[in-house]
This record gives structure tokens, C-alpha cells and sequence, in this order.
């Protein structure tokens, strides 16, 4: 049986060098198809990825000008506006920069009066403009992607989650002016029916997460597992995130 992890590993020097390597895909997936849909989580580890993806699209206004965007995930609870919600991150790195309009940025409501109907409406929208060509994700400190938390089972599609001690933890929400009742995240079923995902890992406190990853063992305890049954994801990672042994 052939165990050896079914990605295509990218390893770059530092962060900086990781997020040219990144954008370099997203360019690339862009000019095959200017209209290409993107799931995009937020965090740490994208941010610079998509700085730099607006000044290619600011320079080269045909490149962006047919993106579609959709929020993977976002803090339950804070308002829309709160400096920490994926929302915001989102708006200053992307999609103002680019000045993409809400024809081509959809995404979750962070403090919906009724949950059970937002996650409905992201599913109809995902169902209606997906699949994604391609999802960027981070691999959080405890393995989840997105808010798929680890856990006895997972979620196949869009759904509220209990947050981990973790992502309550997490550094995005070290400037939150309030606090997140849970997370709305896409399922980990929509995930995987992207096109193509890149995964980004970056920095030395990711190390024992990427190696676990390169494991031939899917569980829903480690969500970033499930990359395994996916044909065409590519990790791109510094040196810090995959020291070379
Ligand atoms: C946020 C998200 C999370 C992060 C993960 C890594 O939108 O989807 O799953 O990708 O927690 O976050 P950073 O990059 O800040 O380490």
C-alpha cells in the first residue's frame, strides 16, 4: 500500500517567500479562469498572501476583475464590523483593495438572528455558484480547518460549531471587541468538493500539526486528516512548518 501523502508539498524559506509561493497559485488558477470561485478562510497565515494578490490585481486589473470570493468561515457573535471577524480581515487585504463589490464577495452574516437559516442560505449559495475551484485554507493549532473542530464526527456541510479552548484562543481575536458565541463555517464536505485546496502552514508552532498531517490516518480528532481523500491539494509551507529532518 502506498502511504506517502497525496500532496504536492511546496516548501518555501519563511513566511514571506511561502505567501509568493501562494500567490503564485492563485495567479496561476486565474488565468486558466478568470471568473474562478475562491473559498477563503482568514488568519495569520493567508493575510500576506492575499496583500499580495491585490497589488498583482491592482497592477494587472484583468486578472481579478471576474473573481468570486466566499468567506469560509466567520466568529459567531461579533458584530460585522468587529477588527477580529474574518469579514474584516477579508475587506482590508482583498476584496477592498480589489474593490470587489457583493455581486462576487458572499459570505456569512457573523451575527444572524437565526443560524439554522444562515447556514441554509450559505448552502443554496454554495449550491447555486460552486463548486469552489479553489479553497485556501490554514491548519489550526489543534488540526481543525476552518471551524471543523475536532471531535467525535464531522460536518458535510455549512453549520454553526462549538469552538474549541483553542480557536478561543485564537491571535485573530486578540483585537475582537466582543466575544464569539461560536463558529459558521462551511462543512467539511464543501471542502473537499473544491476543485483544487492549498493548505497554508507557516511558522515553528505548526510543526507537530504539518507532520501529523503527513500521516496516513484520517480522524475526525485531527480534521486537516480528511485532506488525504482529496486528489489535488497542494501544502504550501516554510522551513519553520516542515524543518527539513
Ligand atoms: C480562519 C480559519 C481558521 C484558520 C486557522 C489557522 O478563517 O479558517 O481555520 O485558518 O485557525 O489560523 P492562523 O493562520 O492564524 O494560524
Amino acid at each position: 500500500m502506498n502511504t506517502s501523502p497525496p500532496f504536492d508539498i511546496i516548501r518555501a524559506a519563511d513566511h514571506e517567500a511561502m505567501s509568493q509561493a501562494a500567490v503564485a497559485r492563485m495567479v496561476a488558477q486565474l488565468q486558466r479562469k478568470p471568473d474562478s470561485l475562491f473559498i477563503l478562510a482568514t488568519g495569520g497565515t493567508p493575510e500576506r498572501t492575499y496583500q499580495l494578490l491585490a497589488e498583482r490585481g491592482r497592477a494587472e486589473p484583468s486578472l481579478c476583475d471576474r473573481l468570486r470570493i466566499l468567506k469560509l468561515d466567520e466568529w459567531g457573535g461579533l458584530s460585522m464590523d468587529d477588527p477580529a471577524t474574518c469579514e474584516v480581515a477579508l475587506r482590508r487585504t482583498l476584496v477592498g483593495p480589489l474593490g470587489i463589490g457583493p455581486d462576487r464577495f458572499a459570505g456569512w452574516q457573523s451575527a444572524p438572528s437565526d443560524i439554522a437559516a444562515e447556514c441554509d442560505r450559505i448552502r443554496q449559495w454554495l449550491a447555486e455558484h460552486g463548486p469552489a475551484d479553489l479553497c485556501v485554507l490554514g491548519l489550526g493549532l489543534n488540526g481543525h480547518l476552518g471551524f471543523n473542530e475536532p471531535g467525535d464526527h464531522l460536518q458535510p456541510g455549512p453549520h454553526r460549531a462549538e469552538l474549541s479552548s483553542e480557536s478561543k484562543r485564537h491571535s485573530m481575536l486578540h483585537q475582537a471587541r466582543g466575544q464569539p458565541v461560536c463558529g459558521l463555517t462551511l462543512g467539511v464536505g464543501d471542502i473537499l468538493q473544491s476543485r483544487e485546496i492549498l493548505l497554508l502552514v507557516s511558522g515553528a508552532q505548526k510543526a507537530p500539526q504539518l507532520r501529523r498531517l503527513l500521516r496516513p490516518e484520517i480522524s475526525p480528532q485531527f480534521p486537516a486528516s480528511f485532506l488525504w481523500l482529496h486528489a489535488a491539494v497542494s501544502v504550501c509551507c516554510d522551513e519553520a512548518a516542515y524543518p527539513a529532518i
